[in-house]
């Protein structure tokens, strides 16, 4: 039998990339498959949890027990995840957001003219930032981050930065880690001070493993 121990909690998952169109037809985005995001929503329910996944465009199944709002740019990510933040008791963070928004060319395709394209972007909204600014005490907070440097410090700053309860890093360069591999390669810190490296697991495992963590909180 399942634990069921997420039994009445309340967990909000952002997953996949975003899309920033700059024009009808063309958009700024990046690889990100769902995978890490979708494991989690399905352990945390198959634990007993109410989840609400907010997806950008992926194209995964979900049970249909959960609850699933598909947004594309993180402008709506962001105005989905503060409208559930109030209802909730967890937020994990996967999606890739993107960071920025390329300014729209307007109604129609634009035209190859032969010259160099200069587009300008403006910053998107941090919605990690948002849910840590107008958290309640007893709400959790679990964000990630792909880094490329000294991982777990740049990790245990971030964790810090961002208000984050639990911080996931994957070292994106990993082989059989990150962007859409169906395994992954993390450093897990939590606010309490523990910290651990895992060996590389199935996505699926790490899920399980995090809500482990999430009740060591
Ligand atoms: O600061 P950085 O983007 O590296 O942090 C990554 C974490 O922040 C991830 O959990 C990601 O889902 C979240 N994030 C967010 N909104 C953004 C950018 C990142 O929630 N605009």
């Amino acid at each position: 039998l399942s634990p069921q121990d997420l039994s009445g909690t309340r967990v909000l998952v952002t997953l996949g990339p975003t899309r920033e169109y700059f024009d009808p037809v063309r958009f700024w985005s990046n690889p990100s498959s769902g995978t890490m995001g979708a494991s989690i929503a399905v352990a945390a329910w198959l634990r007993g949890a109410d989840v609400t996944a907010i997806c950008g465009p992926v194209s995964l199944w979900l049970p249909p027990g959960i609850h699933r709002i598909s947004v594309t740019s993180a402008v709506e990510m962001h105005e989905a995840a503060t409208d559930i933040w109030p209802s909730a008791d967890v937020a994990v963070c996967t999606a890739a957001v993107a960071d920025f928004a390329p300014k729209p060319y307007g109604e129609t395709k634009f035209k190859k003219t032969g010259e160099p394209l200069q587009v300008e972007f403006s910053a998107n909204p941090d919605i990690i930032a948002a849910l840590s600014n107008t958290r309640h005490v007893r709400q959790r907070i679990i964000g990630f981050a792909a880094e490329t440097g000294d991982l777990a410090q740049l990790a245990r700053e971030k964790r810090e930065r961002k208000g984050m309860d639990i911080i996931v890093a994957n070292h994106v360069l990993t082989p059989g880690a990150g962007f859409a591999a169906p395994t992954n390669e993390v450093t897990v810190i939590d606010a309490n001070g523990r910290e651990e490296s895992w060996p590389t697991l199935p996505k699926t495992e790490v899920a399980w493993r995090l809500l482990d963590w999430l009740s060591l909180l």
